[in-house]
């Protein structure tokens, strides 16, 4: 068998891209589409040069769909929020790993909280600086972005690191998820899958072209 991954391939459509007045039926609307998580972008207009919305408004939506929720923090103190991105509703939470944050009892909050554990970095971060934390994560978020602003274009960077990470994964005996975040479309999402991501997010590209995305993936997936 040359399967690669250790997991299904899972989509998680981003909010970001639909209309957040309406984030509790959007939420029914992509769970009714047939994904597997909603990715939920939170932005503190510090980390990053955007704001969207915080824990109060995923509580809002949390009754929508019985989906995980995938919740990617791109904020600078992670961890003065954990508790309250537990309590609103987050199955998973996804910190950054460049901010000057304590990370390590961040993550112990996260797993203290019940939730799975989720490191992320930047496209010009290099793999190495997560490598401490694989033995403790549930997922390993690689921005093929730079974080901010929805329907950006893949930076190819991020497939040398789906790369280097499943490797890592593999070397390293663990089990953790390879995600990965930012100009996904049916054209680039096999080359991901390929090489080791088996759960995708699409913002732009889910709300535009569902069907071709969620068709490109499986295709890869069955190559595996
Ligand atoms: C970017 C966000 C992404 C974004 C993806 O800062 O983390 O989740 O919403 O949107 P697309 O798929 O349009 O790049
Ligand atoms: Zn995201």
């Amino acid at each position: 068998c040359h399967r690669k991954g250790v997991h299904m391939i899972q989509i998680s459509p981003s909010v970001l891209s639909a209309d957040l007045a309406k984030l509790y039926d959007e939420c029914a609307a992509i769970d009714a589409a047939g994904a597997d998580l909603i990715h939920l972008d939170v932005m503190d207009g510090a980390f990053v040069p955007n704001l969207t919305f915080g824990a109060p408004v995923i509580k809002g939506a949390r009754p929508a769909t019985k989906l995980p929720f995938d919740v990617h923090l791109m904020i600078n103190e992670p961890i003065r929020y954990i508790a309250d991105f537990a309590k609103a509703g987050a199955d998973l939470i996804s910190v950054h790993v460049e901010p000057d944050y304590p990370i390590s009892g961040t993550l112990d909050d996260i797993h203290f909280a019940g939730r799975k554990i989720g490191i992320t970095l930047n496209p010009k971060t290099p793999v190495g600086e997560v490598a401490a934390y694989l033995p403790r994560v549930d997922l390993v978020l690689v921005m093929s972005v730079q974080p901010g602003f929805g329907g950006q274009s893949f930076n190819p960077v991020a497939l040398e690191k789906i790369s280097a990470l499943a490797r890592m994964r593999e070397e390293m005996k663990l089990s953790f998820r390879i995600e990965v975040d930012g100009g996904i479309t049916a054209g680039n999402v096999a080359a991901c899958i390929g090489r080791g991501a088996d759960t995708i997010v699409a913002g732009t590209e889910f709300f535009k072209n569902s069907a071709a995305l969620l068709e490109a993936a499986r295709g890869a997936a069955r190559n595996l």
